[in-house]
C-alpha cells in the first residue's frame, strides 16, 4: 500500500501533510548548495538566513518565485531532504504525492515540476489547484452547487476562484502577494523617507506593524538603513500608517483581479457570491485589516479563514481523504 502524503510547495513556506500526523511540516522554502558537489549544505530558515551572503562556492537560493519553481533541481533536493528528514521516502518505500499548484499554471511548468517532486524521490505526483485547496481547507462546501468564492494571498500569488459543485467555474491569479507588498514598502520609504532598506527589513516591518486598513494602528517600529542621498547609516521610525498607505495600491489590484471573475461566471453563482461573500485564506490574509481592505475594495461580506496560513495544505489533506471533492480528476500517474 503506498504512502499518501500532501505537498504544499510555495514562494515562502513548504508544507507536507500525511494521514496520520496532519501537517508535520511548516518549513522556508529556501536550500543552500555546495556549488561543486551540488550537495545541500543547509535547509529551511538555515538557508534563508544565508540568502545574499554566501561565500563563492555556496549558493544560497529560494527555488520557488512566484508561485513556480524557477530552479528545479535545487527544488528537488530542498524537497528530498524534506522527506529524508520526515522520513517519508527511502528506496523501498516511495510516498505518492498530492500536490497544490497555481491556478495560472501551464501544461509545461505541470510537468516540470511533477518531475522535480518525482526526483526528490515521490512515486507518483497529482496536482490539485491550490486555490480550490485552500476552499476545501477553510471548511467551504466545495461539492454542494451552491456557488462560493475564495481569496488566497501568499508570499508570491494572489488567487481566486469561484467554486461549485467540486470545480472551479472561474479564477483568476496575480503576481501581487507578501513579496510585492514589501518590495511596495521599500519603494515607499525609498521616495518619501530617502531610506533604503533591504527586503526581510521590509518584511519585518510589514509583519511587526503593518495593517491593510486605516481604522487600526500598531504604532511604529525603529529601522536602520542607509541614507538614499548621503549613502552613509541611517536611522528612523516607521508608522504602520505608513505601511498601509505603502501597500493599499497592491490590495487594490488584488482585489480588482478577484472581482473580474465574477465576468466569467453565471447569474445564479454571481448572486450566490454576492449573498455569501469571499472566504479569505493565505499567509497575507492574517495581516490585521485585511478583511477590512478586501470588503471595501470588492463591496463583498468577506470571512476571514481559521488559521489562514494552513488552509491549502489542510484542503490537500482533506482531499486525500475525500477524493470526491475533487471530483474524478486525481490520477496518480505511476512511474
Ligand atoms: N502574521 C503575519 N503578518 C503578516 N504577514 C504574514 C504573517 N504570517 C505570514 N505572513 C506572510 O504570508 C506570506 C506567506 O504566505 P503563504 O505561506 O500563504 O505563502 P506561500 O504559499 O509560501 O506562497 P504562494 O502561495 O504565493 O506561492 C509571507 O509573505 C509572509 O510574510
Ligand atoms: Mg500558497
Amino acid at each position: 500500500m503506498p504512502r499518501y502524503i500532501g505537498l504544499d510547495l510555495g514562494t515562502t513556506y513548504t508544507r507536507i501533510w500525511t494521514p496520520d500526523e496532519g501537517v508535520i511540516l511548516r518549513c522556508p522554502s529556501a536550500a543552500a548548495i555546495d556549488g561543486q558537489t551540488r550537495k545541500l549544505v543547509a535547509l529551511g530558515a538555515e538557508a534563508r538566513k544565508m540568502l545574499g551572503k554566501t561565500p563563492q562556492d555556496i549558493l544560497a537560493s529560494r527555488p520557488v518565485r512566484e508561485g513556480m519553481v524557477s530552479e528545479f533541481d535545487v527544488a528537488a533536493s530542498m524537497v528530498h531532504a524534506m522527506f529524508l528528514n520526515k522520513r517519508l521516502c527511502s528506496t523501498f518505500n516511495r510516498p505518492v504525492v498530492l500536490m497544490a499548484t497555481p491556478y495560472s499554471m501551464d501544461q509545461v511548468q505541470q510537468f516540470g515540476l511533477e518531475n522535480t517532486v518525482i526526483e526528490a524521490g515521490a512515486r507518483a505526483v497529482a496536482q490539485v489547484p491550490a486555490v480550490f485547496a485552500a476552499a476545501a481547507g477553510a471548511g467551504l462546501h466545495v461539492a454542494s452547487p451552491r456557488g462560493c468564492m475564495v481569496l488566497n494571498i501568499g508570499g508570491g500569488l494572489s488567487e481566486s476562484a469561484a467554486i461549485s459543485l467540486g470545480g472551479i467555474l472561474a479564477g483568476r491569479s496575480i503576481k501581487v502577494a507578501g513579496e510585492r507588498f514589501d518590495a511596495a514598502i521599500m519603494n515607499y520609504l525609498k521616495q518619501k523617507r530617502n531610506l533604503v532598506v533591504g527586503a526581510s527589513t521590509a518584511e519585518e516591518l510589514r509583519v511587526r506593524v503593518g495593517v491593510c486598513d486605516n481604522s487600526l494602528d500598531r504604532g511604529s517600529m525603529t529601522v536602520y538603513g542607509r541614507n538614499a542621498r548621503t549613502g552613509l547609516a541611517s536611522r528612523q521610525e516607521v508608522f504602520s500608517s505608513e505601511i498601509c498607505e505603502a501597500i493599499t495600491p497592491a490590495i487594490v489590484a488584488i482585489s480588482r483581479n478577484a472581482m473580474s471573475l465574477l465576468e466569467d461566471v453565471s447569474p445564479m453563482i454571481a448572486s450566490d457570491i454576492h449573498r455569501y461573500g469571499i472566504m479569505l485564506t493565505g499567509g497575507c490574509a492574517a495581516m490585521p485589516g485585511m478583511d477590512l481592505a478586501i470588503h471595501r475594495e470588492t463591496g463583498l461580506r468577506v470571512t476571514l479563514a481559521d488559521r489562514p496560513r494552513d488552509c491549502v495544505i489542510y484542503g490537500v489533506g482533506r482531499i486525500l481523504k475525500t477524493p470526491e471533492l475533487w471530483g474524478t480528476r486525481l490520477d496518480y500517474r505511476i512511474k
